[in-house]
């Protein structure tokens, strides 16, 4: 197959998916209405809409933190939507990570950053000791651009901007194949945006990630995304 074929692919097919919340009583909320979209291997897919359109709740859904109302969520030919095998969900969730919009309130501020790291690392079980341990989250640090040598130190002794690398340290240590990244950068101060969206670039160049990369501005999705679906109160829209 060509590369090009090879691209043209599509990791993840979302056919008419319904989130939906309170289904049936005073308060329900249709938070996915009826949703349809592809996303290419290798491609970074952006999905822009204002406050409460729906963004997060499709990250998540894709994600299968949710039961779906309806709809099918197609990962790699696997109906997502339907799993419910521990182990298929297990394996599921290796290979799709999500980077939060606030990098405060996403690191475990009780866990020192090499534990936070490593945390998907043992549960997949993909490093067998602790001097494997040590070196992959030392490799991990220098791939977003951290200090190795800082492993030991605690979320609240690095800036904005950093913690936001260790959350994508973490979301890279289990080698997923498609990232989920929820307003990575709104929560930045406008000077570590550009370096933040640099880097996710490069790891997409470097390891061939999938970007589904949510924001509520359309500025920054129109410069780093391949493809752009807008949503309007549940809908995607254009
Ligand atoms: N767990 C939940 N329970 C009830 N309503 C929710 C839940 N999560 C999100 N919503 C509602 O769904 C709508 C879409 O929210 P969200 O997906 O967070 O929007 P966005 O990320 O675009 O700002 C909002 O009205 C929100 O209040
Ligand atoms: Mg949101």
């Amino acid at each position: 197959m060509t590369q090009l074929a090879n691209e043209q692919e599509p990791i993840l097919k979302v056919r008419n998916l319904k989130q939906y919340f309170n289904e049936g009583s005073k308060g329900e909320v249709r938070a996915i209405d009826d949703i349809s979209f592809d996303i290419f291997k290798g491609e970074t897919f952006g999905l822009v809409g204002e406050s409460g359109s729906g963004k997060t709740t499709t990250g998540r859904a894709v994600m299968r933190l949710y039961q779906p109302t309806s709809g099918e969520i197609i990962f790699e030919e696997k109906d997502i939507a339907s799993l419910k095998n521990r182990r298929d969900m297990l394996d599921f969730r290796k290979d799709i990570q999500m980077i939060f919009q606030d990098p405060y309130a996403s690191l475990n501020p009780r866990m020192k950053v090499e534990d936070i790291i490593a945390e998907g690392l043992e549960i997949h079980g993909l490093v067998k000791t602790k001097t494997e341990r040590k070196a992959k989250v030392a490799d991990l640090l220098e791939q977003v651009g951290l200090n190795p040598q800082h492993a030991t130190r605690y979320p609240h002794e690095f800036s904005g901007g950093q913690r936001q690398r260790i959350g994508i340290a973490r979301a890279l240590a289990v080698a997923p194949k498609m990232i989920v990244a929820d307003e990575p950068i709104s929560a930045l101060d406008v000077s570590i945006q550009a370096q933040v969206v640099n880097l996710l670039e490069e790891l997409q160049k470097d390891f061939g990630l999938t970007f589904l990369f949510i924001a509520h501005d359309l500025s920054m999705v129109k410069y780093i995304s391949d493809r752009i679906a807008v949503m309007y109160m549940g809908k995607i829209v254009e």
